[in-house]
């Protein structure tokens, strides 16, 4: 079983399901938290992704010089699983041969701490002292429901 724990509540998983698809939503203080379990890791971001609010929980994942990022559905934004960073694809015109690199527009997803104890899962608490492009969506949501 996977227990995401947050300051406030403590809401239980069920271990299978994180298992069968990867993934999970979960709420953590009322925010929508997608926590991935990628080869033998967990992850957690903010949901909702930070362009226009793309729903990440059906993005599927890739690897991008070596790094597991989530790609959304709506406008295949790449986003690193590990630490929130936007890539994109770059040109440098003044190389003589310019050839498409992997750059990164820095970190635009909010991350969430993911600790692992005792064969359970803890998501959380968010530190609000830092802010992301991807708080406006997930505050959107929040004042939505
Ligand atoms: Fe995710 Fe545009 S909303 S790429």
């Amino acid at each position: 079983r996977v227990w995401i724990c947050t300051a406030q509540a403590q809401e239980q998983l069920k271990w299978n399901d994180i298992k069968k698809s990867g993934r999970v939503t979960a709420k953590v203080d009322g925010r929508e938290v997608l926590v991935f379990y990628h080869e033998g890791k967990f992850y957690a971001m903010d949901s909702r992704c930070y362009h226009e609010g793309g729903p990440l929980c059906l993005g599927e994942i890739e690897d991008i010089n070596g790094q597991a990022c989530i790609v959304c559905p709506w406008h295949k934004y790449k986003i690193t699983l590990e630490t929130g960073e936007g890539l994109y694809e770059g040109i440098n015109p003044l190389e003589p041969s310019p050839t498409p690199q992997w750059q990164s527009k820095g970190v635009k997803q909010r991350i969430h701490k993911v600790t692992v104890d005792n064969g359970n899962v803890y998501v959380g608490p968010p530190d609000f002292s830092v802010s992301f492009d991807s708080d406006y969506f997930a505050e959107k949501v929040l004042r939505n429901s």
